[in-house]
């Protein structure tokens, strides 16, 4: 029995959730893995009604499951956005999360924006730390409202923290065929949070002599990924690059509705999200790509021992971006409903 904690969220987010939990419940029906999906209905409707973000109850419910789904918090009525902050901060920080585990996969040479790039050549994965940095939330204002506002936000970097990324990407890169990890930093601007990192990148590598482990400022990487992406294998970097960057790499993949993510803390339950966001534009009008959910409840069972399913459902994605049974951010023409039964269809044949 897999144990499932469900929340949808907000705008495109119940839409593309409810497609990757079908596929899930397909896969599960075909490899005969008994799933319980619990939803929870946190987010901004539940906050409008109740004035509850995120209750500590729940973080706690949250530590008795295999794993959790999200999928997107972000509401134009909650202008400040409060309660998408207290509930994915909540769990990624209330969790321990320290991985933003984020792949950067081209699934099919045509959606590629770059000229004449091959699946080959697109095949890298983001470690973003997720724990402190600029997301840290340390910080205040001073004279607030007046002329004289000063509002100061600290980048927190602390060695535990720094250490314990490096070394998980430098466990990734071990998997990986070249065993090659970059750490990307500012510090030659930073000169105190990035040469933390940089001491600690060292130190670290130290421990993996079999590992290429090189670096590259965050500038300089951000134009490396258009000109050249085939170079990169495993990328590890602070909060705020890693979330700039995984967009910019979600693009290369064909865009942000097919990039998939993981919070982990290896060992303890994790969280799986699509690195988009609620997109309220869309919602609501079924023309939302389920397939970043899609990718991103593949890799959660992947994660909660379920090899087996997350293979059926990246083989049924992959079938239907190949044969352009995709929604139109990627140049189809179905809706995010349709794109489900074709996920699922393809789950059915193959089992
Ligand atoms: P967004 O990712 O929601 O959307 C940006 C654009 O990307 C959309 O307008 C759309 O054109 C495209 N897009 C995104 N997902 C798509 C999908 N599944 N299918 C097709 N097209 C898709 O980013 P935003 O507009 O900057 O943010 C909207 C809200 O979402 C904000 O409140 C933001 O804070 C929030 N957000 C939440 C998360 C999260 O919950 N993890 C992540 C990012 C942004
Ligand atoms: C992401 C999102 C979040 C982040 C926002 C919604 C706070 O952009 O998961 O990439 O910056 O981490
Ligand atoms: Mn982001």
């Amino acid at each position: 029995m897999t144990r499932i904690a469900v929340i949808a969220g907000d705008g495109i987010g119940p839409e593309v959730t409810a497609e990757a939990l079908g596929a899930v419940r397909q896969a599960a029906s075909v490899t005969g893995l008994t799933v319980e999906l619990d939803g929870m209905p946190y987010g901004a409707e539940h906050y409008l009604k109740t004035g509850e973000t995120f209750p500590a109850a729940a973080l706690d419910r949250l530590r008795s499951y295999d794993a959790i789904l999200l999928g997107a918090l972000g509401d134009p009525r909650v202008p400040d956005n409060r309660h998408a902050a207290e509930i994915l901060f909540g769990i990624r920080f209330g969790l321990d999360l320290y991985v933003n585990h984020r792949p950067v996969r081209l699934l099919d040479e045509r959606l590629c924006p770059l000229k004449g790039r091959t699946t080959d050549e697109v095949d890298f994965v983001i470690v973003r730390e997720n724990t402190e940095g600029l997301y840290a939330g340390v910080g205040g204002f001073f004279k607030k409202g007046t002329p004289d506002e000063v509002a100061v936000q600290e980048d927190v970097n602390t060695r535990k923290g720094v250490e314990r990324i490096c070394r998980y990407a430098f466990d990734v890169a071990g998997t990986r065929r070249r065993r090659r990890l970059l750490m990307s930093d500012k510090s030659n601007a930073l000169t105190y949070g990035h040469d933390l990192w940089q001491r600690t990148f060292r130190d670290v590598a130290r421990d993996y002599p079999d590992i290429e482990a090189t670096h590259m400022y965050v500038d300089a990487l951000a134009m490396q990924m258009l000109k050249d992406p085939s170079q990169f294998e495993v990328i590890v970097t602070c909060n705020m690059f890693g979330d700039i960057l995984s967009d910019l790499g979600a693009q290369l993949q064909g865009g942000l509705g097919l990039a998939a993510s993981g919070n982990l803390h290896p060992g303890r339950v994790g969280m799986f999200e699509p690195v988009h966001g609620s997109a309220p534009k869309h919602a609501g009008k079924d023309v939302a790509n389920p397939m970043g959910a899609m990718l991103s409840a593949a890799m959660m069972l992947r994660h909660a021992g379920r090899p087996e399913d997350a293979g059926l459902l990246e083989m049924a994605v992959l079938a239907c971006v190949r044969e352009g049974r995709t929604t139109r951010d990627l140049g189809g023409t179905l809706g995010t409903r349709a794109v489900g039964e074709e996920v699922r269809r393809h789950i059915r044949v193959a089992g």
